[in-house]
């Protein structure tokens, strides 16, 4: 009898216990801190909005600082920032918009400029090397905002200093939203469904610096480091909804090209490119991103389970983790268009330019030349429709062989020769053909900078509606800075 009741109350406990078992794994504060073993979770940079949409005017301050960021733990490094530490804010303004921007140096003994990578606006807007703000100083552009829903981005143009002022930190991004991003129901809530994604190298010493010293190999292959960050943070974690999910992607490095892939394989939806929405959702499960290039893919989370985790992941190298939380996300879609995009006609091209690009190491050139602040290399007219053949000589000057570079070549892509991303200020264009071919789907978007391996020659179509001196180069910044880059002036 006393022995029945003992067993009816161990059944009860192990009941109960069971049950607690449920309870607390389903408990919803910090559940996977375990999990993720001491892992950061995903910074997620402050967002700078227009107080007073309808106004229609917005202004934003931004001041470049020193700082410094705790990159390993307990070790300061020292970091530049925009408002802050490292990295700057998102800014987000609509189409239509009159922005008044107030750019502060706060660098202490450097002059900087800042660039809004993608916009279409004036060239003495655009924050290029003939922006200089000198220390203390404030700069004040005003534009408009005239161009579609995109996710473009701001950085220091400072000419020879480029590379090493993006290393250090200064970087953020600019979203645009306009009618067509309003109306489309894709993730939209800003760091709850939709996320800025930054993603970056750097080497890091043992004690946590992340010293801008240049050897033979970063001065040809441009710096690559022996560490991945993610909006300033090392392999870090996100908790996502379960559901769809966008990442705006940012390859903000100053040479290292991504292969992107999810651990698990599963496909994702590019949407967007540089300039703004592809036509169509682009079904895929890699996507190749050089420097400077953006692009804004959905994610489908729908079928995780609670606590799954799913790694992005660069060629085998883990880059950031994502952990399905229990929570529903918004009900959203993939949908089967998502504007329209007007071709440019080449029949209306007046003009057709080459640009070759060559040379190694501190050598790197376009067209035989090297940067001159006081040379305009091309000159456009006003309103204008052109092609600009780019190509990537490919030439291997040491060795004298192609074989040697390429992506699968002995040299892994590390050739004496090697890619080159290749980016013009002042206009969104659209790639008409790569090798000879059709681009892939998710280059028939907007583009302001295409990426080109050795031997590759694409061509682009751009009609230049903005007045001004504008930069065209190459986005591995220490080949920028090396003199890869050359300026076009668009005048009546
Ligand atoms: Cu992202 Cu000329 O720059
Ligand atoms: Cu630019
Ligand atoms: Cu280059």
């Amino acid at each position: 009898m006393k022995n029945k009741k003992w067993l009816v109350m161990m059944m009860v406990a192990t009941v109960v216990a069971f049950s607690f078992g449920i309870v607390y794994k389903k408990a919803p504060t910090n559940q996977f801190l375990g999990i993720m073993n001491g892992r950061e979770p995903l910074p997620i940079p402050p967002l700078l909005e227009d107080k007073n949409p309808a106004s229609g005017q917005a202004t934003f301050h931004l001041q470049a600082q020193k700082s410094t960021t705790s990159f390993l733990k307990g070790m300061e490094t020292e970091t530049y920032g925009y408002n802050g530490n490292y990295l700057g804010p998102v800014i987000k303004v609509r189409k239509g918009d009159q922005v008044s921007m107030k750019v502060k140096n706060e660098l202490g003994d450097e002059q900087t400029t800042v660039h809004w990578h993608g916009l279409e606006v004036p060239g003495d807007a655009d924050g290029g090397p003939h922006q200089p703000i000198n220390p203390g100083e404030v700069w004040s552009p005003q534009f408009t905002i005239d161009q579609q829903a995109a996710t473009i981005w701001y950085h220091p143009h400072q000419l020879h200093k480029t590379g090493e002022q993006v290393y250090k930190g200064l970087a953020g991004l600019f979203y645009i939203e306009d009618e067509v991003s309003d109306r489309l129901n894709i993730p939209k809530d800003y760091g709850k469904n939709d996320f800025p994604i930054v993603i970056q190298d750097k080497q890091l010493t043992d004690n946590g610096d992340i010293p801008y010293q240049l050897d033979m190999m970063d001065l040809m292959h441009g710096i690559q480091g022996n560490t991945i960050l993610v909006n300033g943070a090392i392999d870090p974690y996100l908790e996502v909804p379960k559901g769809k999910v966008r990442l705006r992607l940012l390859n903000g490095s100053n040479a290292r090209i991504y292969k992107f892939t999810l651990n698990d394989d599963r496909p994702f939806w590019q949407i967007g490119s540089d300039g703004g929405f592809l036509e169509k959702p682009v079904k895929m499960n890699k996507i190749i991103l050089g420097p400077a290039e953006r692009a804004e893919i959905i994610v489908d989370f729908g079928n995780d389970k609670v606590g799954q985790t799913i790694d992005l992941v660069d060629q085998e190298k883990n880059v950031m983790s994502f952990v399905v939380k229990d929570e529903v996300a918004k009900k959203t879609e993939i949908p089967s268009k998502l504007t329209d995009i007007e071709r440019i006609d080449p029949a209306d091209v007046t003009t057709t330019r080459s640009f070759t690009l060559q040379g190694m190491g501190p050598m790197v050139n376009i067209n035989g030349k090297q940067m001159d602040m006081n040379r305009i290399d091309e000159e456009v007219p006003f309103d204008g429709t052109e092609i600009w053949e780019i190509k990537n000589s490919g030439m291997n000057h040491m060795m004298g062989r192609r074989e040697m570079n390429g992506p699968n070549g002995m040299m892994g892509g590390r050739g004496m020769s090697g890619p080159h991303p290749f980016h013009i200020h002042g206009v969104q264009f659209q790639v008409l053909e790569r090798n000879g071919t059709v681009p892939p789907a998710n280059e028939q978007g907007w583009k302001d900078t295409v990426l080109l391996f050795p031997n590759e020659e694409v061509k682009v179509i751009a009609q230049f509606k903005q007045k001004g001196t504008f930069m065209y180069h190459c986005h591995i910044l220490e080949h920028e800075d090396a003199g890869m880059m050359g300026q076009f002036q668009v005048s009546d």
